[in-house]
């Protein structure tokens, strides 16, 4: 099958598209014919790789997965033994943090993971999208966001922000969005309850106190955030910086025991993608995406999604 692999860190001209051995559904796997992934800032991270002590879970000096891409759409094209809950020729989407694996014709994933079937209403491009909603919800749950919560959403316009303000509307909480002047009309849309620019306004000057702040692009400190962060609120970051210091801050603040860091670890379930699918099928979310490449060119969408501009998310069309 044609796959995107690397077989060595750096950047992104090490990724060749080539020929790798086709998977095959074991007991209790599918095997997944790939219609669209993205390049995300995982699979950059895990390129690069960054953050620096990675290393030691992916690899100490040459990358333990050589075909990254962590979401997916596509079509069942063969059941494992025991098998019952998918069927060749279904529509499927989902997240394969184990093997990763999407940057490719063919995807292997066991049935019980975090798989389901397709959204009704939306086409493989729209579903695929789902790292960034990953790291939204999973921080938002840490957080317990729920109706009435306030949270300020620092970058709304990556693939975490823009799916952050729509899940934690989607949670009743009142949201405060700060990004650029160029993004403000998209966070509008995505239902924003107040939007700061902060190529305009300092949002650590405004007028409210909020129950979470998120640091969706991993730009700013947390004593930045402190500012308007009430008593017991609580703050994350989707950054954890080079050397992990969120995680001496989580440590600090948690003797300190006002205005919280926390820094949550994600975990992919079923649950999680059956939320997302009854998500999208209530219009509740829907992934934000600004280009698409050919798989013969992801090399180029890793370089454009490293630019840090991105807005929402970056397909990769796999199958013609
Ligand atoms: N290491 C890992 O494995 C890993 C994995 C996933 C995510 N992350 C972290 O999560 C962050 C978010 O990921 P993502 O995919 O959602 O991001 P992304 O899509 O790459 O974010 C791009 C957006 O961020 C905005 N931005 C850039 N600089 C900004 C700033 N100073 N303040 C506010 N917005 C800014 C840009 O718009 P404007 O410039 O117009 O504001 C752009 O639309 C990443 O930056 C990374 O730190 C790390």
């Amino acid at each position: 099958m044609k796959a995107a692999i690397n077989t060595v860190y750096g950047a992104p001209e090490v990724v060749v598209v080539g020929e790798a051995p086709n998977p095959e559904a074991g007991e209790g796997e599918v095997l997944i014919r790939v219609h669209a992934t993205t390049v995300n800032r995982t699979d950059c991270g895990m390129r690069t790789p960054y953050p620096l002590f990675a290393r030691a879970f992916i690899g100490l000096f040459k990358p333990k997965l050589h075909i990254l891409g962590l979401d997916f759409a596509g079509v069942v094209e063969a059941v494992g033994a025991g098998v019952t809950a998918f069927k060749p020729g279904d529509k499927v989407f989902g997240l394969s943090p184990n093997v990763y694996g999407a940057h490719a014709e063919y995807i292997c994933v066991p049935a019980n993971s975090s798989i389901t079937h397709m959204p009704n209403g939306v086409d493989f491009a729209e579903a695929a999208p789902l790292e960034g909603a990953w790291y939204a919800d999973m921080s938002l749950q840490a957080f317990n966001i729920g109706p009435g919560h306030k949270i300020l959403i620092y970058g709304t316009s990556g693939a975490i922000g823009t799916a952050a303000l729509q899940l934690a509307k989607a949670y009743g909480a009142s949201v405060t969005a700060v990004t650029s002047s160029a993004h403000l009309a998209l966070a509008e849309q995505l239902g924003a309850d107040r939007v700061v620019d902060y190529e305009q306004e300092d949002f650590t000057a405004l007028d409210e106190a909020y129950d979470f702040a998120l640091d969706a692009v991993g730009k700013q400190s947390y004593f930045r955030f402190r500012k308007v962060l009430k008593p017991k609120g609580i703050f994350a970051s989707t950054d954890l910086g080079s050397w992990g210091e969120v995680m001496w801050l989580a440590l600090w603040s948690k003797i300190t025991g006002n205005r919280r860091v926390i820094f949550p670890m994600p975990k992919a379930s079923k649950a999680l993608i059956e939320t997302m699918k009854a998500r999208i099928e209530a219009g509740q979310y829907r992934a934000v995406i600004d280009r698409r490449y050919r798989l013969d060119d992801i090399v180029e969408a890793y370089r454009y999604v490293e630019t840090g501009q991105k807005v929402g998310n970056v397909i990769i069309d796999v199958a013609p």
